[in-house]
């Protein structure tokens, strides 16, 4: 039996190519930036526990390595340092040292591959001994404007190391504008800056922490800086900030938990979106195909998807490599 249906909206569907071209959205590896761990201290690659299949590189290593990924097709990259801990203060002022390791990666990448582009992340917590994304006063709390200062600085140092982008990822107030003037007066007046400008205070960080061994005390709270993940409007009232202040690039962080903030920020800021696919959701994916109980790579193409149909323009990826062989 057949009914005179006007709407039967699987006749697109019926065939494979009708499939592919109502497609909506694709991933494509152009818009993926693969996060990378370095470290000086180790000879060999070191594969992160809570992260199968991610690792932390020797700094010795770096370009061959990036040789391999910019031949997958993956062009950009976000580079985090794990510093030795004898390094780390409580000021963290490793992070203005001009010979530091971020710095040092950044000219020898750029140095071999003119064209890949290059993302610093500008923070704290990878040089101080607490793993605050700041300086503490004495009650523990981290200060903003000694803080913004240090960051201002250290953008001129990630900046002359040939970084392309900047992000700044500590969430102190102001940090947008201020380090978007030091720039333009030292003439880099064509740095970027990709905010993390709605970074919530999320669970999913654990094993980027573990990773640049910036957790070894006790966990990190973080919520007197990072947005609590309750709070939509808090976060559009950042993302406003950011964008008056002069991001190029607006980032939401986490990216899956978090596609509401980033559909409202394609819908509502005329510049590119960033979302931050974070460790815990490549692990948790991860950990689950491990376990038979998902297919890895399924999963993680419908999840940077569903990233992308949000709105997302770029994903920052650990997954990148993988999923660049089959996208
Ligand atoms: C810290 C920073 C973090 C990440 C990027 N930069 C962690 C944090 O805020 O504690 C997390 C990235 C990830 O989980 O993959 N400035």
């Amino acid at each position: 039996m057949s009914f005179e249906l006007t709407n039967r909206p699987r006749r697109l569907r019926g065939n494979e190519v009708l499939r592919s071209m109502t497609l909506e959205n694709r991933l494509s590896t152009k818009d993926l930036v693969l996060p990378v761990f370095i470290s000086e201290e180790i000879c060999s690659p070191e594969e992160i526990d809570s992260m199968p299949g991610v690792f932390c590189w020797p700094a010795v290593q770096i370009v061959d390595q990036v040789g391999k990924w910019v031949a997958l097709g993956i062009r950009a990259f976000a580079i985090f340092p794990k510093i030795n801990p004898t390094k780390k203060t409580i000021t963290g002022e490793e992070c203005l040292n001009p010979k530091s390791l971020a710095y040092e990666v950044g000219r020898l990448i750029k140095s071999n591959f003119s064209q890949v582009s290059l993302i610093g992340d500008l923070a704290l917590d990878p040089y101080t001994s607490h793993g605050h994304d700041g300086i503490l006063n004495d009650n523990g709390y981290v200060e903003n404007d000694s803080t913004v200062e240090i960051l201002a600085k250290a953008s001129i140092l990630a900046a002359s190391a040939g970084y392309d982008v900047l992000a700044p990822s500590d969430m102190m107030d102001g940090r947008v504008g201020i380090i978007r003037s030091h720039l333009e007066k030292n003439g880099f007046t064509e740095t970027c800056i990709m905010s993390y400008a709605a970074k919530f205070c999320s669970c999913y960080y654990g094993p980027f922490r573990d990773a640049i061994g910036a957790s070894s005390h006790k966990p990190i709270d973080k919520s007197g800086y990072q947005l609590s993940p309750n709070n939509f409007r808090e976060a559009v009232r950042e993302l406003e900030l950011d964008f008056e202040e002069g991001a190029d690039i607006l980032m939401v962080k986490p990216a899956e938990p978090f596609l509401d903030v980033i559909h409202y920020a394609r819908n509502h800021f005329p510049v590119p979106i960033a979302a931050y696919q974070v460790s815990g959701e490549y692990s948790r994916i991860t950990a689950a195909g491990l376990n038979g109980w998902l297919d890895t790579e399924r999963c993680a193409i419908e999840s940077l998807t569903s990233i992308k149909r949000a709105g997302a323009d770029m994903i920052l990826t650990y997954f990148a490599e993988k999923v660049s062989a089959i996208i």
